[in-house]
């Protein structure tokens, strides 16, 4: 294989660019030529294809966001859409193409490949909710983010004797909660995957203020309902003064740590290693540390589970 691209897409995720960066100068190190899709799918389906040199992904690592830009596309849903894209790899002469984004762009990778271009997923979203790979890239940085911003939100919540209630991104995976709120000592974290007891966190708010605690911190992920409903509900039941935080697409931002900096170089490195094997309908993934690779349509037909046992272990920290 001697051309290749690579494209980002869905929600953009801390760390994409180091991929990116470690795609192109993998591939440049296998002596291929590598090009990069602008805007997704939606991108790929209008040509904006063009040759990525060395040096144009110098000085990325750090940044977040991704200067491949990024998009949902729902034209490349639909059949005649997969079909452009398809005209417009062959077109430039690109045999293999490694998408960058999650469950949802992995489908798009999958659509491509029934039409004969070879594809590899990198699993790159906040939300760590892709099976088959411990982490995602980007969700290391993003509950960095969370928790930074918790301890700000702390320091107030002392200082009024306040409860807070904050929402965090995650449509369908209590993950970025579940890490968070483990890290940050939330009194309670309400998660899609596991069942909740409004009297049990009522209780446990009000033993908390019993015994003179100056504030309480609930996590509430975005794919169990509204933290601003939760928190008028709370405050009905409780008369405590609450607030609520809904951090928003803060979380998707910011300089990526380092552990995802090295995911992403180790991730980007080992899709174009597939490609050049013409191993192709696969996406790469780290399990225990290790990286690995597995059928794309095998992987995204199990099932995404948080570690549940860490949302015990919190449950009992948080006495
Ligand atoms: O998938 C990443 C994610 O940030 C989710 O956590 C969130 O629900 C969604 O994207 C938000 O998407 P958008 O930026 O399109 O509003």
């Amino acid at each position: 294989m001697k051309r290749i691209a690579v494209l980002t897409s869905g929600g953009d995720a801390p760390g994409m660019n180091a991929a990116t960066r470690a795609i192109v100068r993998k591939g440049y190190y296998h002596n291929m030529e590598v090009y990069g899709v602008y805007h997704g799918y939606s991108g790929l389906i209008n040509g904006e294809i063009e040759k990525l040199g060395i040096g144009s992904v110098g000085d990325i690592i750090h940044r977040g966001g991704t200067v491949l830009y990024t998009a949902r596309s729902e034209e490349f849903k639909t059949p005649e859409g997969q079909q452009k894209a398809v005209e417009q790899l062959k077109k430039h002469g690109i045999e293999g193409l490694i998408v960058i984004g999650g469950d949802g762009s992995f489908r798009g990778a999958q659509k491509l490949m029934e039409h004969g271009i070879l594809t590899v997923g990198v699993p790159g979203t906040i939300d760590n909710d892709i099976p088959a790979t411990d982490f995602t890239i980007g969700f290391d940085t993003a509950i960095n983010t969370v928790i930074d911003a918790i301890d700000k939100i702390r320091d107030t919540a002392t200082s009024h004797e306040r409860t807070y209630i904050i929402e965090v991104m995650g449509r369908h995976a209590g993950d970025i909660a579940l890490w968070s709120g483990l890290a940050d000592g939330a009194e309670s974290i309400i998660i899609p995957e596991a069942f909740f007891d409004m009297d049990e966190i009522i209780d446990r708010l009000k033993r908390g203020h019993k015994r003179g605690k100056k504030h309480s911190i609930i996590i509430v992920a975005e794919g169990v309902g509204s933290g601003v409903e939760f928190g008028n509900s709370i405050k009905e039941k409780t008369g405590f003064d609450t607030r609520v935080t809904v951090l928003g697409h803060i979380q998707r931002g910011g300089s990526p740590t380092a552990f995802d900096r090295v995911l992403a170089s180790r991730l980007g490195a080992e899709a174009v290693d597939l490609l050049l094997k013409n191993e192709a309908g696969k996406m790469v993934g780290i399990k225990n540390n290790q990286i690995i690779s597995l059928d794309i349509n095998e992987a995204l037909s199990q099932k995404h589970h948080v570690d549940l046992s860490l949302h015990q272990l919190a449950s009992i920290l948080a006495i």
